[in-house]
């Protein structure tokens, strides 16, 4: 048990609801767990800083978080700025500010979540997608020339070097390792793209006879959709690139129930800047501001901030409780199928806590 400082980041959209849900839930778990303390310090940075001073955060933000053990985000995106500003301005800079090259996703049918896949139940989707975080598509690399004119050109460059292959490798080999079925799946699209992919197979090749007690296997992203929704009992730990592994993951965290549930850490495992942990979903303006967000994402999260943390005891209290929320099936957010709002959902995790 231990004091943490943590650098929290609403961001927009329903960032704010989600954040402070999951803020609720941490101080319910500071009060009965003596000895834990977290210090939380809050940074207004987003798309209305944006607005008002013409950057997603100060120019000294990286410098401001670094003091930090960890930052919790909420999301980031607005209908009236590019995407692509927000993202490089914020998030982007962030990940790769502080060379959080390893975006764990897990995702896992909770009890009493009845996902899309017919007659799955808690057990049969307990997977671990392990995205490369700082390469790959999401370099930047890349340029275009000509704008408005028919020879147009627009080019986005793939960037893998073998370092960044073996450190998110070697990561996900020794993940697989701590996990009941110890099985690594990599994926890759080295049929077509018969450079850098090729290199990703080859670098698995290498390196799995250091990891003899792990079990291996590689798929094609696109057979690998088919074979999460087909045969989804086959599958543990899957290490992909930037690109599959954000598009793997959202179909990982809809087949777990919702995208609402999905939680991610960004981190740096070497430790030597602060990790980042969030929602997987996005700011969804739709809903912005009714307080209906599902909280679950969030607070899934928060336990993986805490695991990070080396809070072991309190991690798996906040799981308990999310998951005998959902057993109890009675208080569930509109898109787990219940009617319940963001606070009546946090409420009843924060009243687990108090409980159990
Ligand atoms: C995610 C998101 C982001 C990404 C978006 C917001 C750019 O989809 O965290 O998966 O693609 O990385
Ligand atoms: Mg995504």
């Amino acid at each position: 048990m231990g004091e943490h400082r943590i650098a929290a980041i609403p961001g927009d959209g329903i960032g704010p609801e989600v954040l402070d849900a999951g803020l609720k839930a941490l101080a319910v778990l500071e009060e009965r767990e003596p000895g834990f303390k977290l210090h939380v310090e809050t940074f207004p940075w987003g798309s209305d800083h944006y607005r008002r001073h013409g950057r997603m955060m100060p120019d000294d933000g990286i410098e401001r978080l670094r003091a930090f053990d960890a930052i919790y985000f909420g999301a980031v995106g607005d209908p009236g700025i590019p995407d692509h500003v927000t993202l490089w301005g914020l998030r982007l800079a962030i990940c790769q500010g502080f060379d959080q090259y390893a975006n764990v996703r897990p995702a896992r049918l909770l009890p009493g979540i009845a996902g899309p896949l017919r007659d799955r139940v808690s057990g049969d989707v307990d997977w671990v997608v392990v995205r490369e975080n700082t390469e790959g598509e999401y370099a930047g690399a890349g340029g275009r020339v000509h704008g408005g004119l028919p020879g147009e050109v627009g080019v986005d460059v793939a960037v893998f070097t073998r370092a960044g292959v073996e450190r998110i490798m070697a990561f996900a080999f020794e993940l697989a390792r701590t996990r009941p079925r110890k099985l690594l799946t990599v994926v890759t699209k080295s049929n077509a793209q018969r450079h850098g992919m090729v290199m990703w197979d080859q670098i698995f090749e290498e390196m799995k006879g250091d990891y003899a007690d792990v079990a291996t296997d590689k798929m094609l992203v696109d057979a690998m959709t088919t074979r999460m929704v087909l045969k989804p009992e086959t599958l543990d730990v899957i290490v992909a690139t930037n690109l599959h592994g954000d598009i793997l993951s959202d179909l990982a965290a809809a087949l777990s129930g919702s995208l609402g549930i999905a939680p991610t850490a960004n981190l740096n495992p070497g430790r030597d800047a602060p990790s980042m942990f969030e929602p997987i979903h996005g700011a969804a303006f739709d809903i912005t501001g009714k307080g209906v967000a599902n909280p679950i994402g969030a607070l899934w999260t928060a336990v993986m901030m805490l695991e990070h943390l080396g809070e072991a005891g309190p991690a798996a209290r906040l799981m308990a409780a999310i998951e005998a929320v959902t057993g109890a099936g009675d208080v569930l957010p509109a898109d787990l199928g219940g009617s319940a709002t963001t606070a009546e959902v946090t409420d009843a995790v924060c009243s687990r806590l108090v409980g159990g």
